[in-house]
C-alpha cells in the first residue's frame, strides 16, 4: 500500500468528539495521521478515538494547566506534535428570551424593508448579556484557542516544524446582530492567529484560520425551525455546509498542499451573503 501522506503525524483536535472536531479526526485519520481526541466529555471522546485508533485527552480547554498537561502527554506517548485543530467551542444558548428576541428582529427586518425605522424596536442581545455568559463564550474559545496555541508551540517551536488551525467563524469576519460574545471571540481568534504565524513562520510552523459559515453538527441543534429558514437564506447555495465538507478545508491546512499558507483565513460558507 502507498504511504498515506500524514503518515508518522500527530494530530491533537480539541472538541473532536463530536460535529466538526469528528469529522477532522476521520479525515486526517483517513491520510495516515494518529489522532488524540480531547473533549469535555470523555464518551464523546473516546467514541471518536475508537473509531479513528486514537487516544483521548479528555479536560476543559479553558484550564490551561490542563491543557498544558494533555499536549505533553500526547507528545510523551506518540512522540511529537505535528498537527493542532483548535477547535472546541459552544453556541450561544437558544432560550425562551433569545427567541422572543429572534422575533423582535424579524419585525424589524419588515419594518426596515417598508422604511418604518422609528417603529423597529430594541433586541436587547447585548444589553440583556450576563457576565457569565460573556465570560463562559470568551473563555472556550479565545482562552482555549490561546492555551492551546501556547502549548503546540511549546513542543513545534523545538521541533521547528508543525501546523496550527484554529476554527473562527463567519461571524468572526461578519458579525451579525446577536451573539456579540460569539463573534467578538471568534474575530479576535483570527488576530490570534495571524499573530502567531508571524511570529513562528521562520521556524517552519505554519498558522491558519478557518472560518466556517453555518454546518449542521450538533452545536446547531437547538436553533427553532424559523431560525434555521433564515439561516438558509443567507446562503448563496440554499442549504448548510455539511461537517464532512469542512474537513477537506481542514485536511488541505494540514498537510504539504498548503505549504504556503500562514497567517491566512479560509472561509468555507456555501456563500454567506451576512
Ligand atoms: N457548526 C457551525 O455552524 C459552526 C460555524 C462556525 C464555527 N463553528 C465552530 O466550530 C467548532 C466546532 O463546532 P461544532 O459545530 O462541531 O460543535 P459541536 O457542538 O458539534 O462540537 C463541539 C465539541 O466541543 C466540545 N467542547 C465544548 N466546550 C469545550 C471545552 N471547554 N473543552 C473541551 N471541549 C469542549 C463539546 O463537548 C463538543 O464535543 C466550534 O468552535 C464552533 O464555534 C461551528
Amino acid at each position: 500500500m502507498a504511504t498515506q501522506v500524514l503518515q508518522g503525524k500527530v494530530a491533537f483536535i480539541t472538541g473532536g468528539g463530536s460535529g466538526l472536531g469528528a469529522a477532522f479526526a476521520r479525515r486526517l485519520a483517513a491520510d495516515g495521521a494518529t489522532i488524540v481526541v480531547n473533549d469535555l466529555s470523555g464518551a464523546a471522546a473516546s467514541a471518536v478515538a475508537a473509531e479513528v485508533g486514537g487516544s483521548t485527552a479528555v479536560f476543559d480547554v479553558c484550564d490551561s494547566a490542563a491543557f498544558d498537561a494533555g499536549i505533553d502527554a500526547a507528545v510523551q506517548r506518540h512522540g511529537s506534535l505535528d498537527i493542532l485543530i483548535n477547535n472546541a467551542g459552544i453556541a450561544p444558548a437558544v432560550t425562551a428570551e433569545s427567541l422572543a428576541r429572534f422575533d423582535v428582529a424579524l419585525a424589524n427586518a419588515m419594518l426596515r424593508m417598508e422604511g418604518r425605522i422609528s417603529e423597529m424596536q430594541p433586541t436587547n442581545a447585548i444589553t440583556s448579556l450576563t457576565d457569565a455568559e460573556w465570560d463562559r463564550m470568551i473563555k472556550v474559545h479565545l482562552y482555549g484557542s490561546f492555551y492551546g496555541v501556547r502549548a503546540g508551540l511549546r513542543h513545534m517551536q523545538q521541533q521547528r516544524s508543525g501546523v496550527i488551525v484554529n476554527i473562527s467563524s463567519i461571524l468572526g469576519q461578519l458579525p451579525a446582530g446577536g451573539p456579540v460574545h460569539y463573534s467578538a471571540a471568534k474575530a479576535a481568534i483570527i488576530a490570534l492567529t495571524k499573530s502567531a504565524a508571524a511570529e513562528t513562520a521562520h521556524l517552519g510552523i505554519r498558522v491558519n484560520a478557518v472560518c466556517p459559515g453555518y454546518i449542521d453538527t450538533p452545536l446547531l441543534g437547538d436553533l427553532s425551525d424559523m431560525m434555521r429558514i433564515a439561516v438558509t437564506t443567507r446562503l448563496a447555495m440554499g442549504r448548510m455546509g455539511t461537517a464532512e465538507e469542512l474537513a477537506e478545508l481542514v485536511r488541505f491546512l494540514s498537510g504539504p498542499e498548503s505549504s504556503y499558507a500562514t497567517g491566512d483565513v479560509f472561509t468555507m460558507s456555501g456563500g454567506y451573503v451576512g
